[in-house]
């Protein structure tokens, strides 16, 4: 599930172009002389290496776009045998050329559609009409066929139940959409809440909705932000019947082990007991197309919703309600144990095994998956044959590079969840960092987030760098639970067939990537970050960025707390602490090069090996492990989704939980919590500048 177009996190303008720039100043000839050394220097990244020129001249597309069509044929939701079928796939791709390649099976807790039903009446008492609750497919349509085996349009986990009762319009969802509709005296309590994709993640809709009163939810696609111009298959836009299918649990992993891996034989919560969890949406939801959507809206009456409550060009007034319109919704679903199946495969570090980089993209798909995420998928097995190349010609990378392709990603970020925690302590130790790629292509742009001391090594390849805080893909275990420097990247912003039907092999052979070259080029990103971070002998991370956007998270929460009394000066300490950390970390690297300048034969392993290991582990220093406040699985308290917004990213996410509430209730106790929060906060950076200087007190 990887955030949808309007939901993307905000992005940072591009970066200015900075060392090619040096070579554009014509320079008087002595003087150019004596810059020749330092200007060397400056150019500091080494040029590719051989092996990672080759990797970037192998790409094919041809074989990005047979095995997104084989893998695409049939739609495959984790837990259907059409999803193991596609397991199998890729482990024998993978497996094909010579990487050991197992499947890490789990049974989780899923759902799917049983029954469901929607009828609408314009007012109580007058005749109902049902909808079809169907996407249509179209005229030559290849996959009009396999589309018969797309489980129903459902949101996954919604509590089984039947609601009759007049309908409000809640525009997007969100918390400030209910307190407008609150301070317009609509009240929503017992009522069918209806509100529109777009700005958050559905299970906080449906949350919302529930905490607004609701008794239950109908989320649609409204024409203006789905299908802006023509729609599929003349266009990209989401058809008139298109459904955005969804899960709407809001914790991570299989919802009977929380905070645990699912092995075999663990202890598990029962499924009334999972379903029970606030992070579960507790009543009963539907999602539905635009079409439907409109209908409803036509027989909202009540006051006119405000202009940006508005669809766009021949949609009717949208009102607020509540009713004349009756909604009747009933839904059953099936809350079930399946099996998952990750599959791992791994390429052995020659000189340190021991050191891991991991590459990740899921497999499961709501229909046919071809953007989300099978497109990343088709890369990740077109990268493959790259590595099988290289080692052809001698390439063994120096640390080991792992893999992995996850299961029930949509139900819940599950696959990748459960083999984390499973692996919590091997992982926490030996990961260098981790690579997602959901949906590698949907359209132009590369857009990319990363923890920021792999800034510098992505802004070649990148225009654009946001921050991992949501919690939208399957790098949220890698760096949230366990402090993993992660990137997360993409081509496409976002589109409009999200989760429909209409994700199929057409719509990207037509609109998403024709020539199957965004592919290839996310293919050749995603491999050089990881033969870089594999090949270089001193980790390409710095921290320098990271120090940049702590100072900028402190600036934000200065500007909020304003003559509130709250103490901010324990972390601006702490980050000038680990500005420290970065300087001393520095003149350690410029004494080993000094050193091996003049002693090129005495190489420094161990050295070397000390500052990488503190490197690497000074992410995990912003971990601790009581994790956020009230949300214990979060452990990062740099980097985490925000509470309103799964989708939404936050830096110091328990600072903001605490400011929002402290604002809501502004009593002294409440910004108590506020400086806790400055101290905890304070404390994790301390220790990653004592990891980074590799210092004790
Ligand atoms: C909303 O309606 C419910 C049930 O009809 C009622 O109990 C509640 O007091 C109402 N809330 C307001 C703010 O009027
Ligand atoms: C709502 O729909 C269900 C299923 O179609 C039906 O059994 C029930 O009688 C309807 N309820 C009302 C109040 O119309
Ligand atoms: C629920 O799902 C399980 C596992 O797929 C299946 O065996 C069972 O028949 C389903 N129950 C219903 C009522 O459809
Ligand atoms: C791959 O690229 C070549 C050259 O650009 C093009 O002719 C070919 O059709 C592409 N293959 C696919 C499957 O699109």
């Amino acid at each position: 599930m990887p955030r949808e177009d309007s939901t993307q996190a905000p992005l940072l303008p591009a970066p200015p172009p900075r060392r090619a720039a040096a070579s554009l100043h014509p320079l008087p000839l002595l003087v150019a002389a004596a810059f020749a050394v330092s200007y060397h220097l400056l150019l500091a990244a080494p040029p590719p290496s051989h092996y990672q020129s080759l990797f970037l001249s192998l790409g094919s597309n041809d074989t990005a776009a047979a095995h997104l069509r084989a893998l695409t044929a049939r739609p495959h939701p984790a837990g259907m045998e059409a999803n193991a079928l596609a397991a199998n796939y890729v482990a024998a791709a993978l497996s094909s050329h010579g990487f050991p390649t197992r499947l890490t099976p789990y049974s989780v807790l899923l759902s799917y559609p049983i029954h469901r039903s929607l009828s609408l009446s314009a007012a109580p008492g007058r005749d109902a009409a049902a909808f079809a609750l169907r996407q249509e497919t179209y005229p030559g349509d290849p996959y009009a066929a396999a589309s018969a085996e797309a489980v129903p349009t459902f949101l996954a986990y919604a509590a089984s139940g039947s609601v009759a009762a007049e309908a409000v319009y809640a525009n997007y969802g969100r918390a400030e959409d209910y307190a407008y509709l609150a301070a317009r005296g609509v009240n929503v309590t017992g009522k069918v809440a209806v509100a529109r994709y777009g700005k958050v993640y559905r299970g906080d809709i449906v949350k919302n909705a529930r905490d607004a009163g609701a008794a239950a939810a109908v989320i649609y696609t409204d024409f203006k932000d789905y299908t802006p111009g023509k729609a599929f298959p003349d266009g990209p836009g989401m058809p008139p019947t298109g459904v955005q299918v969804g899960s709407t649990f809001k914790g991570v992993g299989d919802p009977t082990t929380p905070m645990w891996a699912s092995s075999e034989g663990c202890e598990r919560l029962s499924v009334a007991e999972a379903m029970a969890s606030d992070d579960m949406p507790g009543i009963p939801a539907l999602p539905v197309s635009g079409r439907d959507g409109e209908a409803i809206l036509q027989v909202i009456g009540g006051e006119v919703a405000p202009e940006d409550w508005q669809g766009g060009d021949g949609a009717p007034v949208y009102r607020l309600g509540p009713g004349p319109a009756v909604l009747n919704l009933t839904y059953t679903g099936n809350e079930t144990m399946a099996t998952i199946q990750n599959v791992i495969s791994v390429i052995e570090g020659e000189e340190e095994p021991e050191r891991y980089i991991i590459l990740g993209n899921h497999r499961d798909a709501w229909t046919f998956g071809a953007v989300d995420p099978n497109s990343g998928t088709a890369a990740l097995l077109e990268l493959a044959q790259r590595f099988r190349k290289l080692q052809k010609k001698g390439w063994k990378p120096r640390r080991t590079i792992i893999l992995c392709n996850w299961d029930a990603e949509e139900y819940g970020l599950t696959g990748s969840t459960e083999w984390v925690e499973e692996n919590r302590a091997m992982l926490a130790s030996r990961t260098i960092a981790y690579l997602n790629v959901d949906s590698a292509v949907a359209g132009p742009g590369f857009y990319a987030s990363a923890t920021p001391q792999l800034d510098e090594l992505l802004q070649d390849a990148s225009k654009q760098i946001g921050r991992l805080g949501g919690g939208g893909s399957d790098y949220s275990a890698f760096v949230q639970h366990i402090g993993v420097p992660s990137v997360d990247m993409s081509i496409g912003p976002g589109y409009a067939v999200y989760h429909s039907l209409y994700d199929d092999f057409t719509w990207i052979e037509k609109f998403g990537d024709p020539l199957f070259r965004r592919h290839v080029a996310v293919a050749s990103i995603w491999g050089l970050l990881a033969l870089k971070l594999s090949d270089e002998e001193i980790l390409p991370f710095n921290y320098t960025c990271y120090a940049r956007e702590l100072e900028n998270g402190a600036m934000d929460i200065n500007k909020r707390v304003l003559g509130m009394p709250v103490n901010l000066s324990p972390l601006y300490k702490s980050i000038k602490e680990f500005k420290r950390a970065i300087l001393k970390v520095d003149s350690e690297l410029k004494a080993l090069e000094t050193w091996r300048s003049w002693a090129p034969w005495r190489n420094n392993p161990l050295k070397v090996k000390d500052i990488n290991d503190r490197l690497m582990m000074t992410e995990r220093a912003f971990t601790e492990r009581e994790g956020l406040s009230g949300r214990p699985w979060y452990k990062h308290l740099i980097y985490g989704p925000s509470l309103y917004n799964d989708y939404g990213a936050e830096v110091y996410p328990g600072v903001d939980d605490a400011i929002q509430r402290a604002k809501r209730t502004n009593i002294s106790e409440s910004w108590k919590s506020v400086q806790h929060e400055i101290h905890r906060i304070s404390r994790v950076i301390n220790q990653a500048a004592l990891v980074l200087s590799g210092r004790l007190t």
